[in-house]
This record gives C-alpha cells, structure tokens and sequence, in this order.
C-alpha cells in the first residue's frame, strides 16, 4: 500500500532510541522529510537521519522551551509540518501511590503529558496552515489499565488520551486529524536497558531479563498472543495514521497489545 507520505515533514519527539526510533525509520522509508528530537544523538538516529536526509534536533522537551526549539527547527528548514509524532513519555517504576511524591508526579507529567501539550500547541499553527495535517500521540493500555506501580503515568497517559479526543474535536473541521496509540509492552531500552523492567521482571524466576521479556511477562500481562510487541509494529500503525490513507480516522484510540486488554 502506498502511503502517500513521501515529502510529507514529519516531526517525532523521543526519537532517539525505542519506538521513537523505530517511526522514524518507518516515516523516513516512505520517503517523509523527518525532523527527530531527543536529548541524545545516538549512533542509530544520526545513522537514520543520514540514510534518509532528515534532521536531528537535540532538546530536552520536558523543558518548556524544547517543544518550541523543535518545532521552529523544522519550520524553518522545511517551510511546512504536515504530521507531528508525540512519542515521548517515560517513568519509573514505584512501590505504589504513597510512594510517589509531588516532584516525581510532576516529572512524568512534563515528560508524558505536558511535552504534548507543548509540541501540539507549537505544530498546530503549522500544521492548520496547509489544512491537512495529522497529529499521533503515542498513549499507552496504562491510559485504561492504571496500575498502582505505575500510577502517575497512568494518570498521565490517561490525560493525554483525552487531550487526544479534545484536539480532534476541535480541529477536524480545519483538516487536522489527532489520534493515539495505545501499546501494551513493546521491546524498548524501556524495558531491555540495564535496570530496566525486563531484569525486574526476571527478578526470582532463574530466567535472564530477555527470556522473562519472551516468556514472564507475556504471561504475567495475560498477553492473548503469548508475545510483547515489536517497535517496528507500532511504527507501522503509527505511519498509516499519519497518512492519508487514514483521512476519516479522528479522535480514535488504536490499542496494539496483542489482547493483554480483556474488556471491549
Ligand atoms: N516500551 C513500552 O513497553 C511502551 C508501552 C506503552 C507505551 N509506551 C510509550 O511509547 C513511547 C516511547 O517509549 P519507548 O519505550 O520507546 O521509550 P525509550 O526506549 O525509553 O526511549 C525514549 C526516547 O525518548 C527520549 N527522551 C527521554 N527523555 C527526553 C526528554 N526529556 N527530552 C527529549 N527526549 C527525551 C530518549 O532519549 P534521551 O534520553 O537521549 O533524550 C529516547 O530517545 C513513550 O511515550 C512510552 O510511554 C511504551
């Protein structure tokens, strides 16, 4: 299938490693002009950004002026936005609600939620100008499966599923389709970096942080397929919503958990 995205400017936040990654390298292959953002230039965005001829923007978007930097930089070079990517979010794993104080509430926030509203409110004017334009917001099942070791993110995923149905409301009539992507575990440094939930995951199984990644957690999640997702799967979705392929899809949620989500 041909999405019509080549020379579309598609600017993606947290792009440096993980799914981020993994959608610009899906846009950059269907030809879209790619404007990436992360902190860190790492050896596979330089290398992606090269093979493509897209840029690398380096900015820490939980600041408040990074959404900013990121959207003007590719204004500028391009002249035009016809798709903005909101991948970044992060946490930290805690023992629960009591756990969390009001500065780790407010970090995950401006990572996962606020950075949104930010690179929204920037890409919007651009993306309106053309009337034409596609936001995907990368969401998470947390958004409605809130767990307690991870409750401020869910809060936040949460928020920003709603933020979601909000914008699309509101700019349809002009052109802009927003929509989200709700995925359930996904093979990313998230989970696979040192100290990252796949050990925890391993943590008293005799299994390595890998085989618990392949087998506990599939498990342990009541993942219906047996498997975690693949970044490369979720960059897919990602790319047909961006496209015009999707031009009647707006303010939908696409959950990608290989059934780990038991409810309709
Ligand atoms: N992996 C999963 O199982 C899963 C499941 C559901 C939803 N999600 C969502 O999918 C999205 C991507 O997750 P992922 O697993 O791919 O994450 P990841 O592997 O941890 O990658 C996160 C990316 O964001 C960048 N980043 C972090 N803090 C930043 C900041 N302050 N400013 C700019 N960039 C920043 C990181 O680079 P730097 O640190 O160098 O900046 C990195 O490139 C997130 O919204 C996450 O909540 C993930």
């Amino acid at each position: 299938m041909n999405l019509g995205l080549t020379d579309k400017v598609a600017v993606i936040t947290g792009a440096g490693k993980g799914i981020g990654l993994a959608i610009t390298e899906t846009l950059g292959r269907e030809g879209a002009r790619v404007v990436a953002g992360s902190r860190t230039r790492t050896p596979e965005i330089a290398a992606l950004c090269e093979r493509y001829g897209g840029a690398f923007v380096p900015v820490d978007l939980a600041e408040a002026g990074g959404p900013d930097l990121l959207v003007r930089t590719a204004a500028e070079r391009h002249g035009r936005i016809d798709v903005l990517v909101n991948n970044l979010g992060a946490t930290s794993a805690r023992s629960g609600f009591l756990d969390v104080d009001d500065a780790q509430w407010q970090r995950v926030f401006d990572l996962t939620f606020f950075s949104a509203v930010r690179t929204s409110r920037a890409a919007l004017p651009h993306l309106l100008a053309d009337s034409g334009g596609a936001i995907v917001n990368v969401s998470s099942v947390n958004a409605r499966l809130p767990f307690p070791t991870v409750v401020h993110y869910s809060a936040a995923k949460a928020a920003l599923s709603n933020l979601t149905k909000a914008l699309s409301e509101e700019f349809a009539p002009q052109g802009v389709r927003v929509n989200s992507i709700a995925p359930g575990p996904v093979r990313t440094p998230f989970w696979t970096a040192p100290g990252g939930l796949a050990e925890t995951a391993a943590a008293g199984t005799g299994k390595s942080a890998e085989e618990a990644l392949d087998e506990v957690v599939p498990r342990q999640m009541g993942i219906s397929t047996g498997r975690i997702t693949e970044p490369r799967e979720v960059a897919e979705l990602c790319a047909f919503l961006a496209s015009a392929r999707a031009a009647n899809i707006t303010g939908a949620e696409f959950v990608i958990d290989g059934g780990q989500i038991k409810t309709t």
